[in-house]
């Protein structure tokens, strides 16, 4: 459906001093891979990651940015600084800043409308938790994410977001969806965006799963006809690990 996209997202991990090198490393280990390759790092380490991604098929991407263009925001970065050191994707509304910094679908939204307009490519969090699942109410949930994260976005604009489904159950914990429930959910997200837009919009957009994907599940979730890549913590931290997953996208 959409173009294959595998991006890693290093969360809190890693040094600057360890990045040039390590990129490099995915650089190598990833080359003739079919699918667009991205490493989202932390804000200390995008400047070495961008030197170190030059003239390779590498994308640099950054795990959050916030909505404002500029002023009294203490510790914030905005979407220019970002475009200014030559970022090109950046992680909305993971999971994790949803728990933890208070992150909520109408910031999630107007840090959407804020990267597209400064041409930076949206990596769309959504997911349910597990107590979210058992109580069946996992796609009223992320149909809900879905739709705020899209409000007042364009088809033209719908099609550069990249959407990524990680069931806050299983990220970090090494219990993976299974390629069947993946595909649901992905597949419903899918159905989502055509509600919203039209089939071709719809078709468009790469949908990413993320949760515990490594290099033994991988080739499982990525042969599904919903899933057009994968949004990988751990497993973006080794660089052998890293390149079965981009080596299985295709
Ligand atoms: P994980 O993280 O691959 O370590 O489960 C995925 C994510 O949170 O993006």
């Amino acid at each position: 459906m959409g173009k294959y996209i595998i991006a890693g997202n290093w969360k809190m991990n890693k040094l600057p001093s360890e990045t040039y090198d390590f990129v490099k490393e995915v650089a190598e280990a990833t080359k003739g891979a079919s699918c667009e390759v991205v490493c989202c790092t932390p804000y200390v380490c995008l400047a070495p990651a961008v030197e170190a991604a030059k003239g390779t098929h590498v994308k640099i991407g950054a795990e959050n940015l916030h909505f404002e263009d500029k002023g009294a925001f203490t510790g914030e970065v905005s979407a220019d600084m970002l475009v200014d050191m030559g970022i090109q994707y950046v992680i909305i509304g993971h999971s994790e800043r949803r728990e933890y910094f208070a992150e909520t679908d109408e910031t999630v939204n107007k840090k959407v409308i804020k990267a597209l307009e400064k041409g930076l490519i949206p990596i769309v969090c959504c997911g349910e938790s597990l107590e979210q699942r058992e109580a069946g109410i996992t796609m009223d949930l992320i149909t809900i994410q879905i739709k705020k994260a899209f409000a007042n976005v364009s088809a033209a604009d719908a099609k550069k977001i990249v959407v990524a489904y990680e069931p806050i159950w299983a990220i970090g914990t090494g219990k993976t969806a299974t390629d069947e429930q993946a595909e649901e959910v992905c597949g419903a997200i899918r159905k989502v965006l055509a509600s919203l837009y039209d089939n071709a919009t719809a078709n468009a957009i790469t949908i990413q799963y993320g949760g515990s994907m490594n290099a033994g599940n991988c080739a499982g979730l990525l042969a599904k006809p919903n899933i057009d890549g994968g949004l990988i913590g751990g497993a973006s931290l080794k660089s052998a690990d890293f390149a079965v997953i981009t080596g299985a996208a295709k």
